[in-house]
């Protein structure tokens, strides 16, 4: 009984002391195993007389139970302890602040392009687009503006070959849709793109910009419809309740042809530097579509009529942001575009 006690207490010290589970699994074989004080103790019963054999049995097998409990409650307490030890030595410190990733941001005539877009898209308007490498035909003959007509030296163009072009007009892609609409009506679209001219690049002018050309044909098209298309534009790219003011110009393609003011947004047509103290801006060429035009891509003008515009969109954007050199937009200082990021 002595002994029992003994290992008892030895046992338990040692499993108490414990400090790894490896250690534990150790101290099981020592005092469990076969070559084990418990062992040795079962193996001392045949020395034993039939009635101190039952209590000695029993004794000894309470012993090896609460050892065997104490180890695994210790090993329990262990594997415990040794997952805490490694969770926090692989703890990732999510406090760190990241390296920032710079974004980039959309170009401001790609924001302004998307506005427009958006607008007219609203009003079931299908967005056209056209080669940039265009053939002569379709910038200036669909165009009413035949070979040797005065109005092809307007724009200075850069021919690539005697029938092959970079488009001086996004009124190219529009002859393009007459040419794929096969007399079938009605037409809606506006048609943005690059346009390309042999002007010194300058403050105001440069040898490639953006136009965005609007397009709608159909029965009783009158400018009326223009002109309520053009406020509704001008309302929501430079505020409500600007004035519109329409002056007589010429455009081959379109007949009357109109030039298209809009009242300062600026000093609200008191006059300011902005509008050159005029109190309005220009902001494009639209007109009634030429007969001539209708009839070069199969419609028949006495059934229908259209009305186009054309607009210059360095030239919204440069009014809308106050932007004054147009050439920032092609510098790509990153100074400059920035100001147009929408995520800052
Ligand atoms: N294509 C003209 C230009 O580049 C702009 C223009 C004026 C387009 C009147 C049109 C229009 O569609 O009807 O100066």
């Amino acid at each position: 009984m002595e002994i029992i006690e003994k290992v008892k207490d030895e046992g338990l010290q040692a499993i108490q002391n414990c400090t790894d589970s490896k250690e534990l699994n150790q101290l099981k074989v020592t005092y469990l195993g076969k070559k084990g004080p418990v062992q040795a103790l079962m193996a001392q019963m045949k020395d034993l007389s039939n009635e101190e054999k039952p209590k000695f049995g029993a004794e000894v097998n309470q012993l090896k139970q609460l050892l065997a409990n104490a180890i695994d409650e210790k090993a329990k307490a262990l594997e415990e302890m040794e997952m805490v030890k490694k969770l926090e030595s692989e703890k990732i410190d999510i406090t760190l602040p990241p390296i920032e990733t710079k974004l980039g941001t959309l170009h401001p005539l790609t924001v302004v392009q998307q506005e427009i877009e958006d607008l007219f898209i609203g009003m079931g308007y299908q967005v056209a687009e056209g080669p940039e490498v265009e053939i002569d035909e379709y910038n200036f003959t669909r165009a009413n503006t035949p070979e040797g007509h005065p109005a092809r030296d307007m724009q200075d163009t850069f021919y690539i070959d005697p029938t092959t072009l970079l488009r001086t007009q996004t009124t190219a892609i529009q002859m393009r849709v007459l040419d794929t609409a096969k007399g079938k009506l009605p037409i809606k679209v506006i048609c943005p793109g690059k346009v390309y001219r042999r002007d010194d690049d300058d403050a105001t002018h440069s040898h490639q910009f953006t136009q965005m050309e609007g397009l709608v044909v159909g029965e009783n098209i009158t400018l009326a419809d223009l002109k309520g298309t053009l406020q509704f534009m001008a309302d929501a790219m430079f505020g409500e309740g600007r004035l519109l003011r329409f002056r007589p110009s010429y455009f081959p393609f379109t007949e009357p042809s109109v030039e298209v003011d809009v009242s300062c947004h600026v000093c609200q047509g008191k006059g300011c530097n902005v509008c050159k103290q005029t109190g309005w801006i220009e902001v494009l060429g639209a007109g009634m579509v030429h007969p001539n035009v209708l009839e070069m891509a199969g419609f028949d003008s006495k059934k229908c009529s259209g009305f186009a515009f054309g607009a210059g969109i360095e030239r919204i954007a440069m009014l809308k942001y106050g932007i004054d050199d147009i050439r920032n937009f092609y510098t790509n200082d990153v100074r400059f575009l920035k100001n147009f990021n929408r995520f800052d």
